[in-house]
C-alpha cells in the first residue's frame, strides 16, 4: 500500500527526495501517491514541498529520426559520388526528406544544388543529429551542450516536459503507521471502557453535510397551489372533485351533451365495467333532463330524439371536472337562490393516443360565476382578471362550439417568448336548457372556463414533453431540483 510505503521509508530515510522517482521506484502510480500524499499532509505526518520535474523528450518525428537517420544524412546518401540530377534525386527519397534534408544539407555545406544538378562537397558525414537523439532519449541530456538542445527544439524534434512531484520529509504528527481515529463513541466503547485511549476524529465544520432528503412537491402540485392562492384570492370556493368516477349524467346528459355526441363513444372516454352503472339519481330532474334534451322547453326546440336512461346510467371517468360544476349547481338549485363564485382543479380522463403534448389523464382548472344577470362583459372580465394574475394580461377571445355554453370562446394568450397567440382555455356561458331544468332561477346565468393544469405548468418549468412532467418517464431528480413555482406577474 502507498501509505504504508511512504511512511515506512520514512522511518528509515531521513526523506523522500521525488515522489516521481519513489513512485516508480516501487511500482505505484504517481496519481495515486500524489493522493495519499495530500491526506497524510493534511493529518500533519508528513511535510511536503512541491518540486517541478522538467525532462527533455523526443516528439514522434525526433523518435522517427533515431531509427531512420536524419533526414539531411538519408538526402546525403541518396547522392552518388558522381551526383544525380535533382529529379532522380527527389524521386529517390520521401517528399519530406527532401524538402527538410535539402536545407539542412545546404546549411551544412554537404551538398551542392545545381540548377538540374546535385553533387556531394563532402566525401562522409556523420549523422550528429541522430546522435544527439539517442542521448537525449537515453537520458544523457547532460551530455548534450545547450546550444544543441536549441537547435533540436526549434526543429521540433525535442520537447520539455514537466510535472509535479512533491519532496516528503516527516511531520510534526508522524508516526509510521497512521492511527486509526474514532468518528463514532460506540456502545461497545464504553462497555469496554476503551473510549478512554481513544483518539477521535476533528469535527470538520466546514464539511458539506448531506444533502436533505424530503419529500418534494410536483411541479403541477406546486403550479396547482398557486392557482388555488389566485382563487381563493378572488373570492372563489373550491369545489369536492374527490370522485374520478362519474355517471354519464352528470358528466354529459345534465350538460345538455346529446346522447349520440361522439365524445360519449368509447373512443374518447373511459367506461367503467365494475360498477358498470350508477344507482342513484334524483328522479324528478332526471325527468326534465330527459324532456329538455327530447322535445326542449324553457324556449328551446331540444335535440328531437329518444332519451335513454340506460346511456345516461353508464359509469365513466369523468372527461372533464365540468361534471362536478353540474352537481354543484344542481345543489344551488335546491336551496333559496345565492349567488356563488366556485372553482376546482383536479384530474379528468380521456381516452386519447398519448404524445407528447397529450396524456390519458390530466387536470383541469375550471372556475364558474352564478349569479343574476352575468352577461358576456362580466366572463369577458373576469377572465382578464383571473389570467392576468398568471402573467398573462394579453388576451384575445374567439367563438367556439361547446353544448353546454352558448356563446362560447376560446381564450388565446400573446406568449412574449413564442412571439404568437397560444390557445390557454375555453370558456361560456351555461345554456338555459343545462340551468332551468336544474331549477335555478330564471334571470340567473352562469359564466365559466376551463384550462389544463399541465399547459402553464410546462411553460413555467420549460418542458416540452408532457411525460417529462407526468407519469412513468418522469426524472425524479428534476422534481427535487426544481424551483419553487412563482407564476410571472410583473
Ligand atoms: N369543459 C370544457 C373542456 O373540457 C371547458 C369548459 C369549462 C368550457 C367551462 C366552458 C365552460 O374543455
Amino acid at each position: 500500500m502507498a501509505e504504508d510505503a511512504i511512511l515506512g521509508f520514512l522511518e528509515k530515510n531521513e526523506k523522500i527526495a521525488d515522489s516521481g522517482k519513489f513512485a516508480s521506484n516501487i511500482g505505484i502510480d504517481h496519481n495515486e501517491i500524489v493522493n495519499v500524499i495530500k491526506s497524510l499532509h493534511g493529518f500533519r505526518l508528513v511535510d511536503a514541498e512541491d518540486i517541478k520535474r522538467e525532462k527533455w523528450v523526443l516528439t514522434d518525428e525526433g523518435k522517427s529520426y533515431t531509427v531512420a537517420g536524419s533526414p539531411e544524412v538519408q538526402l546525403f546518401l541518396a547522392v552518388p559520388p558522381e551526383g544525380i540530377s535533382r529529379e532522380e534525386l527527389q524521386k529517390k527519397v520521401d517528399p519530406s526528406v527532401y524538402k527538410i534534408g535539402c536545407s539542412q544539407a545546404i546549411k551544412n555545406k554537404w551538398l551542392e544544388m545545381g540548377k538540374a544538378q546535385v553533387s556531394r562537397k563532402v566525401q562522409q558525414v556523420e549523422d550528429q543529429v541522430k546522435d544527439l537523439l539517442l542521448r537525449i532519449q537515453d537520458g544523457e541530456v547532460h551530455a548534450v551542450d545547450q546550444g544543441d538542445i536549441d537547435a533540436l527544439k526549434k526543429r521540433k524534434l525535442i520537447a520539455l516536459q514537466t510535472w509535479k512531484s512533491y519532496s516528503l520529509t516527516k511531520g510534526p504528527n508522524y508516526a509510521p503507521k497512521r492511527k486509526k481515529v474514532a468518528t463514532d463513541l460506540t456502545r461497545e466503547h464504553l462497555q469496554r471502557g476503551d473510549w478512554k485511549d481513544l483518539e477521535f476524529k476533528e469535527y470538520n465544520f466546514s464539511a458539506k453535510g448531506q444533502p436533505a432528503e424530503g419529500g418534494h412537491l410536483h411541479p403541477l402540485l406546486k403550479v396547482r397551489k398557486q392557482l388555488q392562492m389566485i382563487f381563493l384570492q378572488m373570492g372563489f370556493e373550491e369545489m369536492p372533485t374527490n370522485n374520478f368516477v362519474e355517471s354519464s349524467f352528470w358528466n354529459f346528459d345534465a350538460l345538455f351533451q346529446p346522447q349520440q355526441h361522439p365524445a360519449r363513444d368509447s373512443h374518447d372516454t373511459f367506461f367503467l365495467q365494475v360498477p358498470s352503472t350508477t344507482k342513484k339519481l334524483p328522479e324528478d330532474y332526471v325527468e326534465r333532463v330527459k324532456r329538455v334534451h327530447e322535445s326542449g322547453g324553457y324556449g328551446s326546440r331540444g335535440y328531437g330524439y329518444d332519451w335513454k336512461r340506460e346511456e345516461a346510467n353508464k359509469n365513466l371517468l369523468r372527461t372533464h371536472t365540468t361534471a362536478v360544476s353540474s352537481r354543484m349547481l344542481y345543489l344551488l338549485a335546491q336551496k333559496p337562490f345565492a349567488p356563488k363564485k366556485y372553482f376546482s382543479i383536479d384530474r379528468v380522463f380521456r381516452n386519447e393516443a398519448v404524445d407528447r403534448t397529450h396524456l390519458a389523464e390530466f387536470h383541469q382548472i375550471e372556475g364558474l360565476v352564478c349569479d343574476r344577470g352575468l352577461t358576456l362583459g362580466d366572463l369577458i372580465g373576469v377572465l382578464h382578471d383571473f389570467f392576468s394574475r398568471l402573467g398573462m394580461s394579453k388576451l384575445r377571445f374567439k367563438p367556439a362550439y361547446n353544448p353546454y355554453t352558448e356563446p362560447s370562446m376560446e381564450i388565446f394568450s400573446y406568449h412574449e417568448g413564442f412571439k404568437k397567440w397560444v390557445e390557454i382555455g375555453n370558456s361560456g356561458m351555461f345554456r338555459p336548457e343545462m340551468l332551468l331544468p336544474m331549477g335555478l332561477p330564471e334571470d340567473v346565468r352562469v359564466i365559466a372556463w376551463g384550462l389544463s393544469l399541465e399547459r402553464p405548468t410546462m411553460i413555467l418549468y420549460g418542458i416540452d414533453n408532457i411525460r417529462d412532467l407526468f407519469g412513468h418517464k418522469v426524472d425524479l431528480s428534476l422534481i427535487k431540483r426544481n424551483p419553487i413555482c412563482r407564476l410571472g406577474v410583473d
